[in-house]
Protein backbone atom coordinates (compact mmCIF):
# COMPACT_ATOMS: atom_id res chain seq x y z
CA UNK A 1 0.00 0.00 0.00
CA UNK A 2 2.73 2.08 1.04
CA UNK A 3 4.79 1.52 -1.57
CA UNK A 4 2.17 2.04 -4.03
CA UNK A 5 1.44 5.31 -3.36
CA UNK A 6 5.09 6.33 -3.43
CA UNK A 7 5.08 4.94 -7.01
CA UNK A 8 1.57 7.45 -7.77
CA UNK A 9 3.68 10.21 -6.43
CA UNK A 10 6.98 10.09 -8.13
CA UNK A 11 5.15 9.21 -11.84
CA UNK A 12 2.93 12.57 -10.96
CA UNK A 13 5.85 14.78 -10.18
CA UNK A 14 7.85 13.44 -13.42
CA UNK A 15 4.07 14.35 -15.59
CA UNK A 16 4.96 18.32 -13.72
CA UNK A 17 8.46 18.51 -13.91
CA UNK A 18 8.43 19.37 -17.15
CA UNK A 19 5.70 21.99 -17.48
CA UNK A 20 7.49 23.54 -14.35
CA UNK A 21 10.59 24.03 -16.33
CA UNK A 22 8.47 25.81 -19.77
CA UNK A 23 6.94 28.23 -17.67
CA UNK A 24 9.13 31.61 -18.61
CA UNK A 25 8.76 35.11 -17.18
CA UNK A 26 9.47 37.90 -19.07
CA UNK A 27 10.32 41.87 -17.49
CA UNK A 28 8.85 44.26 -19.83
CA UNK A 29 9.88 47.90 -19.72
CA UNK A 30 8.17 50.71 -17.31
CA UNK A 31 5.25 52.48 -18.73
CA UNK A 32 4.33 55.85 -17.59
CA UNK A 33 1.28 57.59 -17.89
CA UNK A 34 -0.65 60.66 -16.96
CA UNK A 35 -4.02 60.86 -14.42
CA UNK A 36 -7.13 61.01 -17.32
CA UNK A 37 -4.97 59.84 -20.18
CA UNK A 38 -4.90 56.62 -21.83
CA UNK A 39 -2.42 53.57 -21.90
CA UNK A 40 -1.59 50.09 -23.72
CA UNK A 41 -0.08 47.30 -22.31
CA UNK A 42 1.52 45.67 -24.82
CA UNK A 43 3.87 42.93 -25.26
CA UNK A 44 6.46 42.65 -28.49
CA UNK A 45 5.53 38.98 -29.74
CA UNK A 46 2.45 37.16 -28.97
CA UNK A 47 2.86 33.14 -29.27
CA UNK A 48 1.02 32.12 -32.12
CA UNK A 49 -0.43 29.00 -30.97
CA UNK A 50 -1.96 30.64 -27.36
CA UNK A 51 -4.98 28.60 -25.97
CA UNK A 52 -5.63 31.29 -23.60
CA UNK A 53 -4.87 34.98 -22.14
CA UNK A 54 -4.78 36.49 -19.16
CA UNK A 55 -4.61 40.12 -17.55
CA UNK A 56 -3.84 40.35 -14.22
CA UNK A 57 -3.91 43.92 -12.44
CA UNK A 58 -1.84 42.17 -9.36
CA UNK A 59 -0.99 38.58 -8.88
CA UNK A 60 -4.66 37.42 -7.39
CA UNK A 61 -7.13 40.17 -9.49
CA UNK A 62 -7.61 39.15 -12.87
CA UNK A 63 -9.25 41.98 -15.40
CA UNK A 64 -10.04 40.19 -18.30
CA UNK A 65 -9.29 36.30 -19.90
CA UNK A 66 -9.68 34.87 -23.19
CA UNK A 67 -10.05 31.77 -23.93
CA UNK A 68 -12.33 31.11 -27.05
CA UNK A 69 -14.98 33.65 -27.98
CA UNK A 70 -15.20 36.80 -26.64
CA UNK A 71 -13.05 37.86 -23.98
CA UNK A 72 -14.83 38.08 -20.48
CA UNK A 73 -14.04 40.71 -18.31
CA UNK A 74 -13.97 40.42 -14.29
CA UNK A 75 -15.97 42.71 -12.20
CA UNK A 76 -13.13 45.28 -11.41
CA UNK A 77 -12.60 49.43 -11.71
CA UNK A 78 -11.30 47.94 -14.96
CA UNK A 79 -14.27 46.83 -16.16
CA UNK A 80 -15.56 49.98 -18.76
CA UNK A 81 -12.07 51.12 -18.93
CA UNK A 82 -10.24 48.14 -20.30
CA UNK A 83 -10.36 46.65 -23.49
CA UNK A 84 -8.25 43.29 -24.40
CA UNK A 85 -7.03 43.34 -28.54
CA UNK A 86 -6.82 39.58 -29.53
CA UNK A 87 -4.36 39.90 -32.05
CA UNK A 88 -1.75 40.91 -30.25
CA UNK A 89 -2.15 40.00 -26.65
CA UNK A 90 -2.47 44.62 -25.85
CA UNK A 91 -4.44 45.55 -22.94
CA UNK A 92 -5.72 49.16 -23.49
CA UNK A 93 -6.96 50.73 -20.33
CA UNK A 94 -8.49 54.36 -20.81
CA UNK A 95 -9.17 57.37 -18.31
CA UNK A 96 -6.24 56.30 -16.10
CA UNK A 97 -6.37 56.48 -12.85
CA UNK A 98 -2.96 57.15 -10.09
CA UNK A 99 -4.57 54.12 -8.05
CA UNK A 100 -3.87 51.76 -11.47
CA UNK A 101 -0.05 52.11 -10.95
CA UNK A 102 1.01 48.29 -10.23
CA UNK A 103 3.37 45.57 -12.12
CA UNK A 104 0.58 43.86 -14.47
CA UNK A 105 0.61 40.73 -15.74
CA UNK A 106 -0.24 38.79 -18.95
CA UNK A 107 -0.34 35.14 -18.65
CA UNK A 108 -0.28 33.26 -22.24
CA UNK A 109 -1.20 29.88 -21.99
CA UNK A 110 0.23 28.04 -25.42
CA UNK A 111 -1.17 24.61 -26.82
CA UNK A 112 1.59 22.54 -25.85
CA UNK A 113 0.40 23.47 -22.21
CA UNK A 114 3.54 25.84 -21.84
CA UNK A 115 2.85 29.16 -19.86
CA UNK A 116 4.60 32.43 -21.06
CA UNK A 117 4.19 35.45 -18.50
CA UNK A 118 5.05 39.08 -19.16
CA UNK A 119 5.28 41.82 -16.58
CA UNK A 120 4.54 45.27 -17.22
CA UNK A 121 4.99 48.06 -13.90
CA UNK A 122 2.37 51.23 -15.10
CA UNK A 123 3.13 54.28 -13.08
CA UNK A 124 0.43 56.91 -13.16
CA UNK A 125 2.30 60.29 -12.48
CA UNK A 126 0.37 63.95 -12.42
CA UNK A 127 2.52 66.21 -15.11
CA UNK A 128 5.22 68.89 -13.47
CA UNK A 129 3.96 72.42 -12.95
CA UNK A 130 5.63 75.18 -14.52
CA UNK A 131 8.36 75.96 -11.86
CA UNK A 132 8.96 79.65 -9.80
CA UNK A 133 12.54 80.48 -9.84
CA UNK A 134 13.25 82.32 -6.44
CA UNK A 135 16.40 85.22 -6.57
CA UNK A 136 18.56 85.33 -3.89
CA UNK A 137 21.11 88.13 -4.71
CA UNK A 138 23.79 89.60 -2.80
CA UNK A 139 25.78 92.71 -4.01
CA UNK A 140 29.07 93.37 -3.10
CA UNK A 141 31.75 96.09 -4.58
CA UNK A 142 32.23 94.86 -7.92
CA UNK A 143 30.23 91.57 -7.84
CA UNK A 144 26.97 89.92 -7.19
CA UNK A 145 26.44 86.48 -5.40
CA UNK A 146 23.43 84.93 -6.82
CA UNK A 147 21.07 82.04 -4.73
CA UNK A 148 18.97 80.49 -7.46
CA UNK A 149 16.31 78.69 -6.48
CA UNK A 150 13.82 76.17 -8.40
CA UNK A 151 11.14 75.47 -6.41
CA UNK A 152 8.44 72.72 -7.11
CA UNK A 153 6.33 71.59 -4.60
CA UNK A 154 5.67 68.20 -3.08
CA UNK A 155 6.52 66.20 -6.49
CA UNK A 156 9.80 64.17 -7.46
CA UNK A 157 11.65 65.70 -10.49
CA UNK A 158 14.86 66.18 -12.35
CA UNK A 159 16.23 69.60 -12.47
CA UNK A 160 18.29 70.57 -15.12
CA UNK A 161 19.82 74.52 -15.40
CA UNK A 162 20.42 75.76 -18.35
CA UNK A 163 22.58 79.57 -18.91
CA UNK A 164 23.14 81.86 -21.89
CA UNK A 165 25.73 78.88 -23.52
CA UNK A 166 24.05 75.78 -22.65
CA UNK A 167 23.73 73.36 -19.62
CA UNK A 168 25.46 72.86 -16.55
CA UNK A 169 27.55 69.95 -15.57
CA UNK A 170 25.84 67.02 -14.39
CA UNK A 171 26.95 67.50 -10.76
CA UNK A 172 25.18 71.15 -10.32
CA UNK A 173 22.13 69.78 -11.98
CA UNK A 174 20.28 70.16 -8.36
CA UNK A 175 17.38 72.81 -7.14
CA UNK A 176 19.72 75.71 -6.25
CA UNK A 177 22.22 77.05 -8.11
CA UNK A 178 24.98 79.03 -6.99
CA UNK A 179 26.59 81.73 -9.68
CA UNK A 180 29.09 84.78 -9.37
CA UNK A 181 28.28 87.60 -11.38
CA UNK A 182 30.62 90.41 -11.92
CA UNK A 183 30.14 93.47 -14.42
CA UNK A 184 32.33 91.76 -17.20
CA UNK A 185 31.31 88.41 -17.04
CA UNK A 186 27.63 87.20 -16.52
CA UNK A 187 24.75 85.60 -17.94
CA UNK A 188 21.76 87.33 -19.63
CA UNK A 189 19.74 84.23 -18.31
CA UNK A 190 19.06 81.22 -16.56
CA UNK A 191 16.37 78.85 -17.40
CA UNK A 192 15.52 76.02 -14.68
CA UNK A 193 13.72 73.02 -16.09
CA UNK A 194 11.97 70.59 -14.31
CA UNK A 195 10.82 67.02 -15.38
CA UNK A 196 9.47 63.70 -14.66
CA UNK A 197 8.88 60.34 -16.92
CA UNK A 198 6.26 61.97 -18.01
CA UNK A 199 6.59 65.86 -18.34
CA UNK A 200 8.85 68.86 -18.76
CA UNK A 201 8.24 72.61 -17.92
CA UNK A 202 10.67 75.79 -17.41
CA UNK A 203 10.82 79.14 -16.71
CA UNK A 204 13.28 81.60 -17.11
CA UNK A 205 14.79 84.78 -15.46
CA UNK A 206 17.31 87.26 -17.47
CA UNK A 207 19.70 89.92 -16.45
CA UNK A 208 19.50 93.21 -17.74
CA UNK A 209 23.35 93.57 -16.18
CA UNK A 210 25.16 91.69 -13.53
CA UNK A 211 23.07 92.25 -10.76
CA UNK A 212 19.55 93.85 -12.15
CA UNK A 213 16.84 91.00 -13.48
CA UNK A 214 14.75 92.41 -16.01
CA UNK A 215 11.04 91.81 -14.89
CA UNK A 216 9.63 87.81 -16.24
CA UNK A 217 7.08 85.71 -15.58
CA UNK A 218 8.09 82.94 -13.36
CA UNK A 219 10.57 84.68 -10.88
CA UNK A 220 9.45 85.30 -7.16
CA UNK A 221 11.07 88.74 -5.87
CA UNK A 222 13.45 88.05 -2.71
CA UNK A 223 15.51 91.43 -3.92
CA UNK A 224 15.19 94.63 -1.97
CA UNK A 225 12.32 96.96 -2.85
CA UNK A 226 14.50 100.03 -4.16
CA UNK A 227 15.79 97.13 -6.79
CA UNK A 228 12.80 96.46 -7.86
CA UNK A 229 11.59 99.99 -8.01
CA UNK A 230 14.31 100.60 -10.27
CA UNK A 231 13.74 97.47 -12.75
CA UNK A 232 10.14 98.18 -13.33
CA UNK A 233 11.27 101.94 -13.84
CA UNK A 234 13.62 100.63 -16.78
CA UNK A 235 11.11 98.55 -18.32
CA UNK A 236 8.29 100.83 -18.68
CA UNK A 237 10.77 103.21 -19.50
CA UNK A 238 12.09 100.87 -22.49
CA UNK A 239 8.43 100.01 -23.73
C1 LIG B 1 -8.54 57.88 -24.97
O1 LIG B 1 -9.20 56.92 -25.77
C2 LIG B 1 -10.57 57.25 -26.04
C3 LIG B 1 -11.19 56.07 -26.73
O2 LIG B 1 -10.32 55.45 -27.62
C4 LIG B 1 -10.59 58.52 -26.89
O3 LIG B 1 -11.91 58.88 -27.18
C5 LIG B 1 -9.93 59.64 -26.10
O4 LIG B 1 -9.84 60.80 -26.89
C6 LIG B 1 -8.52 59.22 -25.67
N1 LIG B 1 -8.01 60.23 -24.74
C7 LIG B 1 -6.76 60.69 -24.80
C8 LIG B 1 -6.38 61.70 -23.76
O5 LIG B 1 -5.96 60.32 -25.65
C1 LIG C 1 20.13 85.11 0.87
O1 LIG C 1 21.43 84.56 0.85
C2 LIG C 1 22.26 85.03 1.92
C3 LIG C 1 23.65 84.51 1.71
O2 LIG C 1 23.67 83.14 1.44
C4 LIG C 1 21.65 84.57 3.24
O3 LIG C 1 22.42 85.03 4.31
C5 LIG C 1 20.23 85.10 3.35
O4 LIG C 1 19.60 84.64 4.50
C6 LIG C 1 19.41 84.73 2.15
N1 LIG C 1 18.13 85.42 2.20
C7 LIG C 1 16.96 84.81 2.01
C8 LIG C 1 15.75 85.66 2.11
O5 LIG C 1 16.91 83.61 1.79
C1 LIG D 1 33.10 83.78 -16.54
O1 LIG D 1 32.29 82.94 -15.75
C2 LIG D 1 32.33 81.57 -16.07
C3 LIG D 1 31.33 80.86 -15.24
O2 LIG D 1 31.28 81.34 -13.94
C4 LIG D 1 33.74 81.07 -15.81
O3 LIG D 1 33.82 79.71 -16.19
C5 LIG D 1 34.69 81.87 -16.65
O4 LIG D 1 36.01 81.49 -16.35
C6 LIG D 1 34.53 83.37 -16.37
N1 LIG D 1 35.35 84.14 -17.28
C7 LIG D 1 36.01 85.18 -16.92
C8 LIG D 1 36.75 85.91 -17.99
O5 LIG D 1 36.02 85.54 -15.75
C1 LIG E 1 15.62 61.59 -12.82
O1 LIG E 1 16.65 61.12 -13.68
C2 LIG E 1 17.11 59.82 -13.39
C3 LIG E 1 18.28 59.53 -14.32
O2 LIG E 1 18.00 59.87 -15.63
C4 LIG E 1 15.96 58.84 -13.57
O3 LIG E 1 16.38 57.54 -13.27
C5 LIG E 1 14.83 59.23 -12.64
O4 LIG E 1 13.72 58.38 -12.85
C6 LIG E 1 14.41 60.68 -12.88
N1 LIG E 1 13.42 61.07 -11.89
C7 LIG E 1 12.31 61.73 -12.21
C8 LIG E 1 11.41 62.09 -11.07
O5 LIG E 1 12.05 62.02 -13.36
C1 LIG F 1 11.10 75.68 -22.30
O1 LIG F 1 9.72 75.52 -22.66
C2 LIG F 1 9.42 75.94 -23.98
C3 LIG F 1 7.93 75.76 -24.20
O2 LIG F 1 7.22 76.00 -23.04
C4 LIG F 1 10.21 75.15 -25.00
O3 LIG F 1 9.96 75.62 -26.28
C5 LIG F 1 11.70 75.25 -24.69
O4 LIG F 1 12.42 74.40 -25.55
C6 LIG F 1 11.99 74.88 -23.25
N1 LIG F 1 13.39 75.15 -22.98
C7 LIG F 1 14.13 74.34 -22.25
C8 LIG F 1 15.56 74.77 -22.07
O5 LIG F 1 13.70 73.32 -21.76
Amino acid sequence: MCSRRWEWSLTLEILLLPHLFLATSIQGPTKYAIPGGNVSLQISNLPKNHRSLIWFYTADQKIVEWESGDPKYFDTKFKDRAMLDLNSGTLHICKVQKEDSSTYLLRVQKDTEDEDEWKIPLVVLDPVPKPVIKVNKTEKVNSCHLLLSCVIQDQPVNYTWYWESGSFPKQLQNSVLEEVHTPQNYSKSYTCQVSNPVSSQNSTIKFTSSCVLAFSSGVAWMATWPVIMVTTLLNLLWT
